[in-house]
């Protein structure tokens, strides 16, 4: 009988490469292939060569592509990430560039579960007592529904909040739940701080519907599974929505050398962030 898998991954990687702009060749078909097969236990295929005739005889209906690009995604975050970030948020950004603003506009492109745009929202709020600033704003958006519904939620499990959340912003700005009546606590952050917040779903390869610009955009470890052209493209859009010297935070292991000429490279503390220069 012939084999369909290699027919199924091209067909699955053109699909995602198309609506995602993230590429799956041959370094990392072996991620794709135990992801797809997880996809067929989910959807009670017997076989990767059932699934593909399935396909063949049916389409790609709406849920299966759904699901598909849901799982393409790599979702992992964490509370803190980059800890350095913060403190240049905390210690220079905020205080220093951004000292008597009546509102700094944030918007965090790549949320995936929340862990990131609650960090900078605790940032904010540790400073916001200290009076340098009046008030801000975090738009939130990913590609996927899923993640965005956990950000929505504010809900994550012990695990989640072990993995980079200082145990005083745990017991400041968290609310200790039980789901369903279970003995393991979940955490979920307070009303106040999601006042701030709004989550979107945005794909940033299709347009975006923002017309105000930001003062900071933080679109970390996204673009990374880019191709160079979408990259490049991404980023020039991001220059446009920025404010006059308003900052690009990119992913640690993220360079934007070779993808736009529009930005100023500042470090702090071993900690990279792109000042958009002066239009002349
Ligand atoms: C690895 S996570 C990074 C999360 C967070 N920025 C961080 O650094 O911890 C990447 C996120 O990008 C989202 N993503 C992937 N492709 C996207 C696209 N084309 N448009 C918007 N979001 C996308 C994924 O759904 C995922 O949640």
């Amino acid at each position: 009988m012939e084999n369909y898998k290699d027919h199924l991954l091209n067909y699955f990687s053109t699909v995602i490469e198309n609506e995602t702009g993230i590429i799956y060749d041959n370094s990392n078909k072996y991620l794709l292939l135990s992801r797809v097969q997880s996809l067929i236990k989910q959807l009670n295929f017997n076989s990767i060569d059932s699934l593909w005739n399935d396909i063949q005889a049916n389409g790609l209906n709406r849920q299966l592509k759904d699901l598909l690009l849901d799982m393409a995604t790599n979702n992992e975050t964490s509370f803190f990430r980059d800890p350095k970030l913060f403190d240049f948020l905390k210690n220079i950004y905020v205080p220093k560039i951004m000292a008597n603003s009546n509102k700094i506009k944030i918007w965090c492109a790549a949320t995936s579960t929340g862990q990131e745009p609650y960090s900078i929202a605790m940032t904010m709020n540790e400073l916001k007592d200290q009076g340098i600033y009046k008030s801000y704003e975090i738009y939130g958006t990913d590609i996927s529904d899923r993640v965005l519904k956990q950000a929505k939620s504010g809900v994550y499990s012990l695990l989640e909040v072990q993995r980079g959340l200082p145990n005083n912003y745990l017991a400041k700005y968290f609310d200790e739940i039980h789901i369903d009546g279970s003995s393991t606590p979940s955490y979920k952050i307070k009303p106040e701080m999601s006042a701030f917040m709004t989550f979107k779903q945005l794909n940033l390869l299709q347009s975006w519907p923002m017309t105000e610009p930001f003062d900071i955009i933080f679109c970390r470890n996204v673009l990374i599974y880019q191709s160079l052209e979408n990259k490049k493209s991404v980023i020039s859009r991001f220059s446009r929505l920025l404010n006059p010297n308003g900052y690009l935070i990119l992913g640690g292991a993220e360079s934007i050398l070779q993808l736009s000429e529009d930005y100023e490279i500042e470090s702090y503390e071993n900690t990279t962030v792109h000042r958009l220069k002066n239009k002349q």
